[in-house]
């Protein structure tokens, strides 16, 4: 009889370790955090348990807690005390991210602070730019958005990732910093970024529903592939310096093919709907969270992604210092 033994090579767990062929480490993660300008303290946020929106009073021991973990990047959102129709909040200079970030980087010059780059969070509308009749306006929504790179970046911003959705927003943020003389601080496009039902809990927490519509005007539709490869392509051409594919879990066909592409540094988001759902299905004993999260995120980096921002890094790094083999 021939046939192939495969089972030689899992007959133990050392055998299993000698041939794993992917890994996740804390240098992989990046962690979102939260920064509410009408707060002081911390508030759960009650669609994602153990996530935390932070008064600029409290974001600091966030931050303390996830250095101390050995995690060593955020990424920053915040929520303005005002909204208007150009979100004048996402970019004015002491903007609620940019106290933030100006403070983070005073105390903790040695982490990599990455700012969202958006206007849904600032606008009235709730939209990713600037609306006209009823209409999401592209050219126009750049200013703004590049207006927000740049004080960001200016407040000590690191990375700018700039999650709107328009056309040429990587253009445009690049020769705003080039301009403004940040030639060195690179850009991490959400160059795939799908209008996804993942995202409900983030919008809660970053109180950035639209007030009219939806975004699919502006980001992908699921149902897209070569979409995706056509963004990767453009933001290339126009200068980032990394790519982001998002969601994560239901697109992990979309990140391989990409990874196969590209040769910038892939993210993966993995989204507050992804995280919402592991917490809800393990808080009623019908999953193991710790397992599901283990399997869900090496998968990702199977898939291709080099760096994953998730909910979760803190609960991760905790583990890996414990000593698992994640
Ligand atoms: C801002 C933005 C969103 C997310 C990240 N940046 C929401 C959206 O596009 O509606 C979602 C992140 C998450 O769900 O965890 N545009």
């Amino acid at each position: 009889m021939n046939f192939d033994r495969h089972r030689r090579l899992r007959s133990s767990a050392a055998m299993r370790d000698l041939v794993r062929e992917t890994h996740l480490n804390k240098d992989d993660l990046i962690m979102p955090v939260f920064v509410d300008a009408n707060i002081t303290g911390k508030t759960e946020i009650s669609s994602m348990p153990g996530v935390f929106q932070f008064g600029i009073d409290s974001v600091l021991d966030e931050i303390d807690e996830i250095v101390k973990l050995g995690v060593k990047s955020v990424i920053m959102f915040g929520l303005p005390d005002h909204k208007d129709e150009v979100g004048t909040g996402a970019w004015e200079d002491d903007g609620i991210v940019q106290q933030a970030i100006r403070l983070i980087k005073k105390n903790y010059p040695e982490l990599i602070v990455i700012a969202d780059t958006c206007l849904c969070e600032y606008t009235s509308t709730g939209h990713c730019g600037v609306v006209k009749d009823g209409e999401v306006l592209n050219d126009e929504s750049l200013t703004y958005i590049t207006k927000t790179a740049v004080s960001q970046v200016k407040a000590g911003a690191d990375i700018i990732a700039p999650s709107n959705a328009m056309d040429g927003y990587v253009a445009s943020i690049r020769a705003g910093l080039d301009e403004a003389g940040f030639i060195n601080t690179p850009i991490m496009s959400y160059a795939v970024k799908y209008a996804s039902s993942f995202y409900g809990p983030f919008r809660e927490a970053a109180d950035s529903s639209p007030e009219f519509g939806d975004r699919k005007g502006y980001q992908m539709d699921p149902a897209n592939r070569l979409d995706a490869m056509r963004e990767v392509l453009s933001d290339e051409k126009e200068g980032a310096d990394f790519v982001m594919v998002k969601p994560s879990m239901a697109f992990l066909d979309v990140m391989r093919e990409i990874k196969n592409h590209t040769v910038l540094p892939l993210v993966a988001y993995n989204v507050s709907g992804e995280y919402s759902m592991i917490k809800a299905a393990a808080q009623n004993g019908w999953i193991d969270e710790d397992k599901i999260v283990q399997e869900t995120l090496v998968g990702m980096k199977r898939a291709g992604a080099d760096l994953i921002i998730t909910y979760f890094a803190k609960d991760v790094a905790k583990r890996i210092n414990e000593g698992e083999n994640f």
